[in-house]
């Protein structure tokens, strides 16, 4: 039996929709119940939602085998997992956007907002940038609004967040989609069913491109 962590949310719906068409269905995972744990005995999956963010810790700690979790936590938390499959949905792009009238002072230390710290840091480094970093957890794009920063580092999908709010991305940090993460030991483990499962979900995300 595979352990399957999936995204709760939408994300994560279309997700299992993949896994389904590769073979892997499990109906019962999208009744509308407040379960979190459901198995197809037969298919040998077991899959459970959990919150996006928690995917890889599941992962990496070996209570899910295999997990789908975004580039940006697995750019943030760096986990010691192995990415099997970028699934080539859950598309957006990490970063830098600023007020519409923002002039950069390349002199002066960046006021940088995000829940994405390390992300921030690595890139400003590599850039030898002093930065000063504000971690927020949520509605990052106020902090420039309120001048509590000057630019934020955050998701930007459709840019619908930004446009409402005054502001423009000023540089692209890194591309973001979902992954198929496997544990480590449970990969070399269990390598014929886990490769097996990656070559039919390839397939899918082939046919889908
Ligand atoms: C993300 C991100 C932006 C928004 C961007 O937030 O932080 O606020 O999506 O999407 P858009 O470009 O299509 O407008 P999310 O809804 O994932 O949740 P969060 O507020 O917890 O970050």
């Amino acid at each position: 039996m595979l352990n399957i962590a999936l995204p709760k949310g939408r994300l994560g719906e279309k997700v299992y929709g993949m896994f389904a068409a590769a073979g892997y269905e499990c109906p019962s995972v999208l009744e509308n119940s407040r379960k979190l744990i459901f198995e197809n005995e037969e298919k040998g999956v077991r899959y459970f939602w959990v919150k996006p963010s928690d995917v890889a810790i599941y992962v990496e700690r070996g209570a899910a085998d295999i997990g789908v979790a975004g580039k940006d936590i697995l750019l943030e938390y760096e986990p010691d997992v192995y990415e099997l499959l970028d699934m080539k949905t859950g598309i957006c792009r990490m970063a830098v956007a600023a007020p519409k009238d923002f002039h950069d002072n390349k002199r002066k230390t960046l006021k940088v907002a995000t829940k994405f710290t390390n992300i921030a840091a690595d890139y400003y480094a590599k850039q030898g940038r002093d930065i000063d970093i504000i971690h927020l957890n949520g509605s990052i794009e106020i902090a420039p609004i309120l001048h509590l920063s000057d630019v934020i580092v955050d998701i930007v999908e459709t840019g619908k967040t930004l446009k409402e709010n005054d502001l423009e991305v000023v540089e692209t940090v890194a591309p973001i989609s979902a992954r198929l993460i496997a544990n480590k030991s449970s990969y070399k483990f269990n390598v014929k069913a886990v490769e097996e499962m990656v070559k039919s979900l390839r397939k899918i995300v082939e046919e889908k491109a």
